[in-house]
């Protein structure tokens, strides 16, 4: 699964962010990282225990419940603290892959299934900085306008290219879904937006029921709780 979730925070909101990140107590970002990830990892993020970042964590957080989009790609089960990061010229986060396992403050453990970038700085700002996935079809490089969101399963290898001019601020989170398998959850993705196209075009058709109740008996089927 790789998506991209346009608009998740507007303008007003991302500006609204990045001034309350300029001030905030930034430190190493190896601190999240697990023992092969840290040595591959130069970057700059804010302690979770940061009131900024506690603040906008539950900002993010509320921005995600109003995205149906989001939503209905992720079938989110938990979302884990979003976190935040930034990127000076010069550094990077070279191939890695995401731990399997996190764990929130509580102690609760969280699967990552995805894995979710949202873009804080407008691609403008900064040169380098992509977000390059590995894919069967080769590397897909992502960089998106700010407020912008890309989710990708967390089993990928990917890394987030060297900065060679500005500074690149973005979210960055996990989620285990309630669908733990990629295909499957791609599948009931698909199934969704193609019921919901059915619905704008030709409103009460008799099949829509009918695709309604695959769907939720797909996932009724899949679903872990
Ligand atoms: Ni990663």
């Amino acid at each position: 699964m790789l998506l991209h979730v346009p608009r998740v925070l507007d303008a007003a909101q991302v500006a609204d962010f990045r001034k309350r990140l300029a001030t905030a107590g930034w430190t190493d970002g190896r601190i999240t990282a697990g023992f092969q990830s840290a040595r591959a990892k130069n970057n700059l993020q804010l302690p979770e225990s940061d009131p900024v970042a506690r603040e906008l964590s539950a900002a993010v957080r509320k921005a995600l419940d109003r995205s149906p989009l989001f939503f209905a790609a992720a079938l989110p089960r938990h979302v884990f603290t979003p976190l935040f990061n930034r990127y000076k010229e010069g550094s990077g986060f070279g191939d890695h892959v995401d731990n399997a396992i996190r764990y929130e403050q509580a102690g609760q453990p969280v699967r990552t299934d995805l894995s979710a970038t949202l873009f804080l700085s407008a691609p403008e700002e900064y040169d380098g900085g992509e977000l390059a996935i590995g894919t069967t079809c080769g590397t897909q490089r992502i960089k998106l306008p700010a407020g912008d969101l890309v989710l990708y399963s967390a089993t990928t290898v990917h890394r987030v290219e060297a900065i060679t001019r500005g500074e690149r601020l973005a979210s960055f989170f996990w989620i285990q879904s309630l669908v733990r398998d990629d295909g499957g959850r791609s599948l009931l993705f698909d199934l969704d937006v193609a019921i919901q196209k059915l619905n704008q075009d030709h409103a009460g058709h008799a099949s829509a029921v009918k695709l309604v109740g695959v769907y939720h008996n797909l996932l009724r089927r899949w679903s872990e709780l």
